[in-house]
């Protein structure tokens, strides 16, 4: 059972995220990366970070293998310690691009549902989510940290795509097929998304 937040307030800042993204000179929003272990999230969110801060634009990485040490530590994989991880990382991305920030999420957050719980949390055009496409059978093969190895051989229980399920996004607002595109590729789509729609301007050195 939750505790009782009945009796919390909410103190209102004078300064507004209007206020914030003004003083940045750019709007804010999520870039929520989802796809299986091993799929290029975290690869493709630190390229955008770069990018993003080569034009002078506020962003900031939230991975999920990073923030299960602190944020999220003592979550494991089971269907319900997922949920409250994507909840809290959610959570914390809200306050980013409430501070005028681009929250760069990259957590595999396998459920469906719990994405489009998510994005109905933000306003329009704040959550965009990012599928993170590749078959299973090349993340595998990259198996960056081993852990496909370990899930075959029985060693890591519940494992994403192997033993756990993954659900896909129905409509996402990009797609990157990390299999068939290069990582240079992606980062121009991404950043193209973001210019076209308005999100940063075209240059800003
Ligand atoms: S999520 O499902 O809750 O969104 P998250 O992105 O935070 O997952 O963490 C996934 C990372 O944890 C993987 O990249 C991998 O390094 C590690 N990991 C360890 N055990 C598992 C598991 N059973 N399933 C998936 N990833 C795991």
């Amino acid at each position: 059972m939750r505790p009782d937040t009945s009796n919390l307030s909410w103190h209102r800042s004078q300064i507004s995220k209007e206020d914030r993204q003004r003083l940045n000179g750019h709007k804010s929003c999520v870039l929520w990366f989802t796809g299986l272990s091993g799929s290029g999230k975290s690869t493709l969110a630190a390229e955008i970070e770069l990018r993003l801060h080569q034009q002078r634009i506020r962003s900031y990485i939230l991975d999920g293998d990073h923030l299960r040490r602190g944020l999220s530590s003592g979550l494991g994989f089971s269907p319900g310690d997922r949920s409250e991880n994507i909840r809290r990382i959610g959570e914390a991305a809200k306050l980013f691009v409430d501070a005028g920030t681009i929250a760069l999420v990259a957590v595999i957050s396998p459920f469906r549902e719990e994405r489009e719980r998510l994005r109905s949390q933000f306003a329009a055009g704040e959550f965009i989510e990012i599928y993170v496409k590749c078959a299973i059978e090349t993340c595998e093969q990259r198996d960056p940290k081993g852990l496909y190895r370990k899930a075959r051989a029985g060693e890591i229980q519940q494992f994403t795509g192997i033993s756990a399920p993954y659900e896909p996004p129905l409509r996402p607002d990009l797609i990157m097929e990390s299999d068939k595109q290069t990582i240079e590729q992606s980062v121009s789509i991404i950043m193209a998304y973001l210019q076209n729609n308005g999100y940063i301007e075209e240059i800003r050195l």
